[in-house]
């Protein structure tokens, strides 16, 4: 065997050490220093020389983190000193209770105003636990917790994990060094894993922590390798040939100086109130943590009280988490209703035993299709785990299949339309069934009338969904253009609808009528057209007819529209029942103001409505106009409570009280301009 030579030997060090600090760079601190091309080159580079000596390939090598060869069982590991649990606290109360067992048991003197204990908050991570070994800054192993005694040996996964060093940065570390953390799957990462196994038609994970777990369990490490897996650490375990600092905070800091990743949200905090305070502000911005979090843990910081503390059975005393809410529970499916959208689209709705999850009480889920219920393999009486997390519609994620009843009932699509009768239809490609009834199905008439005066839309102030239900069930309402036909008269048929009212309301459509194309055409419903396509449309046609008469070749050259978004464009608008629509729309005066249209660059301030009054110090009217019609604002020329803003200048008059009066807000130029982002000229 030749000998590697000295000068490659070098190198190869060279570039493993700079490939662990790019990596530390990348995955820990979230701050990369070079560009990924630049880091796919030197770790090219280390894949030659090793292929060229395999000999030289070590363990912390980074080109080893792609997985080994698959196990056949995990040895058992023996934790060198027990992995113990925390005790919880689901109140505030509980959190009292426990600072004042801690006050207590370390005899704090009120009287001397000691009496306040020092608290590091970290958020609970809701992941797997996990014990990694450093001998000599070299990772020697990592283990699960598995009963707390003796646990997994989960090495060749665990190297997988790109926030995880192989070696240790410095030579100011331990010489045995027990480092514990959570190894957790980004929300992101779960999304995507997620998405890619619905793909697949395979099974998907209920949680990210379900996720993490399943990835870490593989014996085949290039599973794990393929999993976006993170590691956070937050304490350590066994350790020899150091003098440890005072302070958990400072040992945290210790860890992440070493290559460790730390929690950047951790904080110190004083007394249970500190605690609290904290438990608040994390709970508001918890759906914003790119990673899910099932509580705070706090712990007593100086190591001194935390020996004087000890442990009470598993856990220790000086430590808590502080839990939120569950955000999966059980229940059971009562039925399953289809509801019918806009575009006819059929989605089943699951109807639950109402149970209490993410903090609210949940008696509905979204079931999306009949793909999503097959792939469930739910039935109608079947335990599911429902879950809301965030403000994100709660879902079923699971079917508790042992809990079965023996009549539970599978859940079928309808063959006709629920609501109008017409026909039911899954188009090749397409996972949702739809209604074939368009504007015959009341369904669907009501839906595209809630879009066609929605805010975003043509806007029409009152016309809410329940009122719209009721136009459409009496049939006063039979398409859109039949909205500019009410009269007073008329509503008055309706529940809850007196005379007073009811001539608001047909005001209100009077104003909804002069509007701006984008919105317009955004109002029509047409599919896949966005508020964004619609602008675009708008700017690029100007007015109706160019759209009416826009070839779809036209459409596919506008930016970011495909092949087959400007299909459904074309398709939409050369559909003579859609011309004839648009036409005597028109004809019942609705309005486009071109300007707003043609000369907005921005929607920066779309659907704010400004009124100018007053001599301006720096430009005319006209010229701050033209600035706010160019960021999508509306101008008005008379002040109503619809007004967003009143801009006044020298001598306003009837204007500025009456917008005063309306409680509008008021600005001046200099005002005006900064909302635009335009810094004020020189006087
Ligand atoms: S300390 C002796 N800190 O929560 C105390 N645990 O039972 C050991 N966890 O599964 C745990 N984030 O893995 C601690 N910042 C954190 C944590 C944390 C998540 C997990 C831990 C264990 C459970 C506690």
């Amino acid at each position: 065997m030749n000998e590697p030579e000295v000068e490659s030997l070098t190198l190869l060090e060279s570039l493993k050490a700079r490939l662990n600090q790019h990596n530390y760079n990348y995955y820990v601190l979230d701050d990369p220093a070079i560009p990924d091309v630049e880091y796919d080159r030197l770790f090219r580079q280390l894949q030659v020389i090793e292929q060229k000596d395999p000999q030289l390939i070590t363990t912390d090598s980074p080109t080893q983190r792609v997985g080994a060869a698959p196990l056949a069982k995990f040895k058992q590991i023996k934790h060198k000193l027990p992995m113990l649990s925390l005790s919880n606290a689901f109140n505030d109360e509980d959190l009292k209770g426990f600072e004042n067992r801690l006050l207590d048991r370390l005899k704090l003197d009120n009287n001397t105003g000691e009496r306040v204990v020092e608290f590091v908050a970290e958020p609970k991570l809701d992941g797997v636990a996990v014990s990694l070994f450093y001998e000599n800054g070299l990772l020697i192993y990592g283990a699960t917790r598995g009963d707390g005694e003796t646990g997994e040996d989960i090495t060749q996964n665990v190297r997988t994990i790109k926030s995880i060093p192989l070696t240790l940065i410095g030579n100011n570390y331990p010489k045995v060094l027990e480092v514990r953390g959570e190894i957790f799957m980004p929300k992101a990462a779960f999304n995507a894993l997620n998405a890619r196994a619905i793909k697949r038609d395979e099974k998907a994970f209920v949680n990210p922590r379900n996720a993490a777990a399943g990835s870490l369990r593989q014996l085949d490490s290039k599973v794990t390798a393929d999993r976006s897996l993170s590691m956070c650490a937050y304490s350590i375990g066994f350790t020899e040939g150091y003098e440890l600092p005072s302070t958990h905070y400072e040992m945290l800091n210790k860890l992440s100086v070493w290559g460790l990743a730390i929690n950047n949200e951790m904080a110190i905090v004083k007394g249970a109130e500190g605690c609290i305070q904290y438990y608040r502000s994390l709970t508001t911005r918890r759906n914003d943590l790119k990673y899910e979090i099932d509580g705070i843990v706090f712990k007593v910081n100086a190591f001194s009280q935390q020996a004087d503390l000890g442990f009470v059975s598993r856990s220790p005393r000086w430590a808590i988490a502080y839990k939120f809410p569950a955000q999966e529970e059980l229940t059971i499916l009562k039925s399953v209703d289809f509801q019918v959208g806009r575009t006819g689209a059929l989605t089943p709705v699951a109807r639950l035993q109402p149970v209490f999850v993410g903090g609210v009480t949940v008696s509905n889920a979204t079931l999306h299709n009949m793909d999503e219920i097959n792939r469930l393999g739910v039935r109608i009486g079947d335990a599911v785990i429902i879950r809301r997390a965030g403000d994100v519609i709660p879902k079923i994620v699971k079917v508790v299949v042992e809990n079965r009843p023996d009549d539970a009932g599978r859940i079928e699509l309808p063959e006709i339309c629920p609501v109008c009768g017409s026909a039911v239809v899954i188009l090749v490609g397409e996972a949702v069934a739809r209604c074939t009834g368009a504007l015959v199905c009341p369904a669907q008439l009501k839906e595209s009338i809630k879009h066609y005066a929605s805010r975003k839309a043509m806007d029409i102030d009152g016309l809410g969904d329940k009122l719209i239900d009721q136009l459409v069930e009496k049939e006063l309402v039979r398409n859109i253009a039949d909205l500019y036909r009410l009269r007073a008269n008329d509503l008055a048929l309706l529940e809850r609808m007196a005379e007073k009212s009811a001539k608001k309301l047909i005001q209100a459509i009077e104003v909804s009528k002069e509007t701006n194309l984008a919105k317009f055409i955004f109002a029509l419903g047409i599919r896949e057209v966005g508020e964004t396509t619609a602008v675009l449309l708008a700017k690029n046609f100007e007015n109706v007819e160019n759209i009416l008469s826009a070839s779809k070749d036209t459409l596919e050259d506008l930016p970011d529209v495909g092949p087959i978004m400007a299909n459904n464009i074309y398709s939409f608008f050369s559909a003579e029942e859609n011309q004839e629509k648009i036409n005597e729309l028109v004809k019942l005066g609705v309005l486009f103001t071109p300007v707003e249209t043609n000369n907005a660059q921005t929607n920066d301030l779309g659907g704010q409505i400004f009124v100018l009054t007053g001599a301006l110090p720096n430009m005319s009217r006209d010229e701050m106009k033209k600035l706010l019609l160019e960021r999508g604002a509306k101008v008005s020329g008379s002040v109503s409570k619809k007004t967003t803003y009143l801009v006044a200048g020298e001598s306003a008059g009837s204007k500025l009280l009456k917008a005063k009066g309306l409680g509008v807000e008021i600005l001046n130029e200099e005002q005006a301009l900064a909302l635009m982002h335009i810094s004020s000229p020189e006087m």
